[in-house]
């Protein structure tokens, strides 16, 4: 009860950009073939978003996910190709490459397997786990993509309330590295998962951020991250972060 007479506190000016990050690398940005944008004014709407607050590049990141969203390298370019028509039919000059947020569910191993992943810069595969249960045998899964040549990138471990601080430490001494959703921060997901985010700052664990940006609810949250000390503290120029080498 004593919340209830808490003083809120101000909100923070908004004192830098996304300028020095430059590339976002995860988003739903691609018309019509997942839970993101539908059509490409929808796209248009997040991507002007994106570009106010100091994106250069985007590299749009659709779900590749067997029970609900089929997509492939097919289904992906088209989406590409009818966003970019779109971009330059409005005169918008962004860079915008795509990829995919693989699922780790029963066909990832074969996905691998059979070389059919949509990678980040030629290397990077971004992959996700449920919400809800643990997945069995991460190890050799993350071996199978490095024997590949490749690179995994855990998608938002901050919103994966069965992992522990612990787990996270081994997983990426195995060599996985994670992307933070920067509006995690914000308490846009809940309290846990803001304080999972920022634990996961304070040990260096976190390669990526970006904004997995699905609607314009998650664009407004994007720029009020600009606002949070955790921010400042990934943004600032100290924090290795590796997004720039995107560009
Ligand atoms: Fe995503």
């Amino acid at each position: 009860m004593f919340g209830l007479f808490k003083k809120k506190q101000p909100k923070r000016d908004i004192t830098f950009t996304y300028e020095a990050l430059g590339v976002d690398m995860h988003s739903h940005v691609l018309p019509g073939i997942d839970d993101g944008a539908q059509t490409p004014e929808d796209s248009i709407i997040l991507i002007k978003k994106m570009m106010e607050v100091g994106i250069r590049k985007i590299i749009a990141t659709p779900h590749i996910m067997a029970d609900y969203y089929r997509n492939d390298a097919t289904s992906i370019n088209n989406a590409l190709a009818v966003l970019k028509a779109e971009l330059q039919r409005q005169g918008i000059d962004v860079e915008v490459e795509a990829a995919a947020e693989h699922y780790y569910d029963e066909t990832f191993e074969s996905r691998i397997d059979r070389d059919e992943l949509m990678v980040i810069g030629g290397k990077y595969v971004l992959f996700e786990f449920s919400f809800i249960s643990k997945p069995p045998t991460v190890f050799p899964v993350i071996q199978k993509i490095k024997d590949k040549g490749l690179q995994p990138i855990l998608a938002h471990p901050e919103r994966y309330p069965y992992m522990s601080l612990d787990e996270y430490k081994m997983l990426h001494s195995w060599g996985c590295l994670f992307q933070l959703n920067i509006i995690s921060l914000t308490g846009y997901y809940g309290r846990e998962t803001k304080k999972l985010a920022e634990a996961l700052i304070d040990n260096h664990l976190i390669d990526f951020t970006s904004s997995d940006m699905h609607h314009p609810r998650h664009a407004a949250a994007f720029q009020d991250a600009l606002r949070t000390t955790y921010a400042e503290k990934l943004l600032g120029g100290e924090y290795p972060l590796r997004n720039s080498m995107l560009l």
